[in-house]
């Protein structure tokens, strides 16, 4: 599993841009699944349905595969770039790093001197310098994305990536694709495009496929490093996949909670709850759509998301896998 999701990883595809990913995770998928469709905004959609019977429920399972990047504003006469946001990138993160645009040129990120050394930059201070001397010469153009460039990093235990969010998501949804053969249940396996910017994909994706369960993979913030942002979080690397109850844009359906509990705990997987209390993901655009959809979300503990090094417990994504496996392999009794 490690070299699925080296692979994932690795791939450049901002938000609005996931084509080379998508491509990839349709090879991947297509032996899998019984019928792999993308729609307009992008999503990829694989429905897995041979052993549907008439207890199983439409359940859909979304994955997103952008990931957080950044979009070329400006050129100066001597080539330097200027650039804003593609989804929540945080100036601090970027300086001294490296970002690759989707031409495969790579650039350095710098920032002008500061006026308070101790103040945080704001983006119109920042510039990426590709190495060329004028504006004539830049290999980049106005509009041009780019994602950040690191290699994936394995620790052992511990996996470090620029695009763990949400690429782990989507590697933990195709793991269990390999082993939801006897599902009674319709299964839309979602890999979604924009979420970073406002869960658009899920929106679409979620409409057309009108499931009547829905349950988002992705990742989630921990309180296990040092002064964490949020003392009171008490998700931590290495204890288990996390059961969302709530984060700053949804309230998970209790039902699914419980559901989602029961069934970790009869199958003896570790298991964390988790209160985010800023962020969201799929799961809210999806409990949103059309008149309703009962959603919850699986999340896999993440330390530092949003910067170049997302680092994960790779137990934490083995459970997640048997948990979604196990989640959808029995008829469901929402109570
Ligand atoms: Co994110
Ligand atoms: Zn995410």
């Amino acid at each position: 599993m490690k070299n699925l999701i080296q692979t994932l990883v690795e791939i450049p595809s901002p938000s609005g841009y996931e084509a080379q990913i998508r491509e990839v995770i349709r090879s991947v998928v297509t032996p899998l699944a019984d019928e792999v469709t993308t729609d307009p905004l992008g999503n990829l959609i694989a429905r897995k349905s041979a052993q549907a019977s008439p207890q199983g429920l439409k359940i859909m399972l979304s994955a997103h595969i952008d990931e957080i990047g950044l979009m070329v504003t400006h050129i100066d006469d001597n080539g330097f770039v200027r650039f804003t946001n593609l989804g929540g990138v945080r100036p601090h993160t970027c300086i001294g790093g490296r970002v690759r645009f989707l031409n495969g040129r790579i650039g350095v990120i710098s920032m002008e001197p500061l006026d308070d050394p101790a103040k945080v930059p704001t983006f119109d201070k920042l510039y990426i310098d590709l190495g060329c001397s004028s504006r004539q010469s830049c290999p980049v153009k106005v509009g041009d994305v780019a994602a950040f460039e690191r290699p994936f990093t394995d620790l052992g235990d511990r996996l470090i990536s620029k695009a763990m969010d949400d690429r782990i998501g989507a590697a933990v949804l195709i793991e269990a694709m390999r082993q939801f053969d006897a599902s009674p249940h319709q299964l839309y396996c979602v890999f979604s495009t924009q979420e970073e910017v406002g869960l658009r994909g899920a929106t679409t994706a979620a409409y057309a496929v009108n499931p009547d369960l829905a349950l988002a993979i992705d990742v989630t913030g921990t309180g296990d490093t040092p002064r964490p942002a949020n003392l009171r979080m008490e998700v931590s690397l290495g204890k288990g996949p996390a059961i969302k109850v709530r984060d700053g844009g949804m309230l998970s359906d209790p039902r699914v909670v419980n559901w989602m509990v029961r069934t970790a705990e009869k199958a003896n997987i570790p298991y964390q709850l988790e209160i985010l209390e800023g962020g969201t993901t799929d799961a809210r655009a999806m409990q949103l759509a059309r008149a309703g959809v009962p959603a919850g979300c699986l999340s896999i503990p993440t330390r530092y998301i949003h910067s170049p090094s997302e680092m994960v417990d790779f137990g934490d994504v083995q459970y997640a896998v048997r948990l979604l496996v196990e989640l959808m392999s029995h008829p469901v009794d929402l109570e």
